[in-house]
This record gives C-alpha cells, sequence and structure tokens, in this order.
C-alpha cells in the first residue's frame, strides 16, 4: 500500500426528515448529494471522515437520519466520525454504537486504536504508511472546544510511537484563529497544549478541521492544517458578530490524498 485517500465532510447539520435549517438551507438534502457524488467518484477511497456537527440540535431522532441517510453510501468503506458542537455524545452513542469505530472492516486498516477509553471519542486508524489520528474537541454543551487531559495523554502515547512521520489529525475545532470574530471565539480554547506535543514530535504532516464552514488553508505547530467547508452552507470571510448570514456560496467537500514520497494533498469538491 503507497496511497490513502480520506474523504472528508463537515459539518452536515442533519436535521429529521422534511425539516430545513433555521436558516431555511435543506442539510438533509444537501448529504444526500454529497453521497450520491461519492457513490460516482472514479477512484478508490479508504474512508469517509465526518468532523463533527453531524446534526442540528444533538437528538437521537436526528443521528437515526443521518444513519439512514449514510446507508445510501454504495461503498465498502468505513464510515468515521468526531463531534462538534452541535452534537450529543449520548445521543450518538445510541444511535452509532454498532458503527463507531470497532465494526469498520477494511482490509487496508490495520488497526483501529482506541484502547484509552478515558480519551473518549478519540481514536488512530493505522494505515501502515501513515496514521489518522481523529482526535475528541467537543465540550458537552459548550460551543468551543477543548482536548482533555486524558485525550492529550493518549495523543502522546499514540505520537511517541508512530514510526511514520507523515500523519494525520483530525478535530472538529481549530486550534488556530481564522479572523473570524464569531468563530475565533469558539474556537479550541488549549491549542497551546496540543501544539507543544505537536512541535516535540514533528511527525503529523496535515491537519484538518471543521466548524468553521469554509474551505481555509493556512499551518499550525509546522503542520499544514485545512479547515473543510460545510457540506451545507458556507458563512463569510471575517464575519462579524451579528453578520452571520451564509454567503450562498456552493457547499463542498476535501479529498485528501497521501501518496509516498509526496505526502498529503487536498482537494476541494464543490456539491454541485
Ligand atoms: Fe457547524
Amino acid at each position: 500500500m503507497d496511497e490513502i485517500c480520506i474523504v472528508q465532510i463537515s459539518d452536515t447539520h442533519v436535521r429529521m426528515p422534511d425539516r430545513l435549517l433555521k436558516n431555511n438551507f435543506d442539510s438533509n438534502y444537501a448529504l444526500k448529494r454529497a453521497i450520491e457524488i461519492i457513490n460516482a467518484e472514479n477512484y478508490t477511497i479508504d474512508c469517509l471522515l465526518i468532523t463533527g456537527d453531524l446534526v442540528e440540535e444533538g437528538i437521537e431522532d436526528e443521528y437515526v437520519h443521518l444513519k439512514q441517510i449514510l446507508n445510501h453510501l454504495n461503498r465498502k468503506i468505513p464510515v468515521l466520525f468526531c463531534l462538534g458542537n452541535h452534537d450529543d455524545i449520548d445521543a450518538f452513542s445510541r444511535v452509532f454504537l454498532d458503527r463507531f469505530p470497532q465494526t469498520l472492516n477494511k482490509s487496508s486498516i490495520v488497526d483501529i486504536n482506541s484502547l484509552d477509553t478515558k480519551a473518549e471519542l478519540s481514536y488512530c486508524i493505522d494505515f501502515q504508511i501513515s496514521k489518522l489520528i481523529v482526535l475528541n474537541s467537543s465540550v458537552k454543551d459548550e460551543a468551543w472546544g477543548k482536548i482533555s487531559s486524558d485525550a492529550l495523554d493518549w495523543l502522546e502515547k499514540i505520537l511517541s510511537n508512530s514510526v511514520s512521520d507523515t500523519n494525520i489529525l483530525a478535530l472538529h475545532h481549530p486550534p488556530v484563529r481564522c479572523f473570524s470574530e464569531v468563530m475565533d471565539n469558539i474556537s479550541l480554547k488549549n491549542p497551546d497544549e496540543l501544539e507543544e506535543l505537536l512541535l516535540f514530535h514533528k511527525n503529523v504532516q496535515l491537519i484538518i478541521c471543521g466548524h468553521v464552514h469554509r474551505s481555509i488553508f493556512t499551518s499550525f505547530a509546522g503542520s499544514q492544517i485545512v479547515f473543510c467547508p460545510s457540506a451545507v452552507f458556507q458563512y463569510p470571510i471575517f464575519m462579524k458578530r451579528g453578520n452571520s448570514v451564509p454567503t450562498g456560496e456552493q457547499p463542498g467537500f476535501h479529498v485528501h490524498i497521501f501518496k509516498k514520497k509526496l505526502g498529503w494533498s487536498t482537494h476541494l469538491r464543490l456539491i454541485t
């Protein structure tokens, strides 16, 4: 194996059937359309990762509907999740326990490490040539994010034991500012602790996140960091408080491809 392809969808904000979001966007249709596109893509995909705000209100019926929509995925690939501020870990777990992440099964995935239960929804997928590390940053009933000390300890162990220096790290809340007044106010509260770990180990090449509802490319702790657009609606650049009306830009998702010797590259796929 010398290639990995991870499709990242973010901020799907699924609602119950036939319900629109408060801003009148149809999040249910948007995810269905994204799944149709993924079904029709003509390249190999190793897994689908949805980086938080899976549903709008964090209630069980919304997760049931999310699962129904995801069942239309006709590729035999694992569907992975991390949670965002709109999610609820208890409601999510009641619906998705059978798919997350223990039952995932793909020949390219060597091992799923989620042994440390104190790290909650953090886990690691070993693709041999590189690891996908999914870190929980959601805090129940809070819009901002934080990585718990247990999750940081767990991450330290994963990074210490990694022989690859091209790992990819995924979380919902960005650890770096994006100069949106609204989003910077509800970003990750403890980026310094993450930064210290990443700078020490120097073996994460790409960080991917969601939350901001825009595609942004920047850097953090010596790594490239990419913000995934929302699959439903986008917020303005430099969003000011009281002016959080979506822009009407095309939604999209990201396709992250790893090639040996070349490392990670990210493609934006618009949802049309
Ligand atoms: Fe969101």
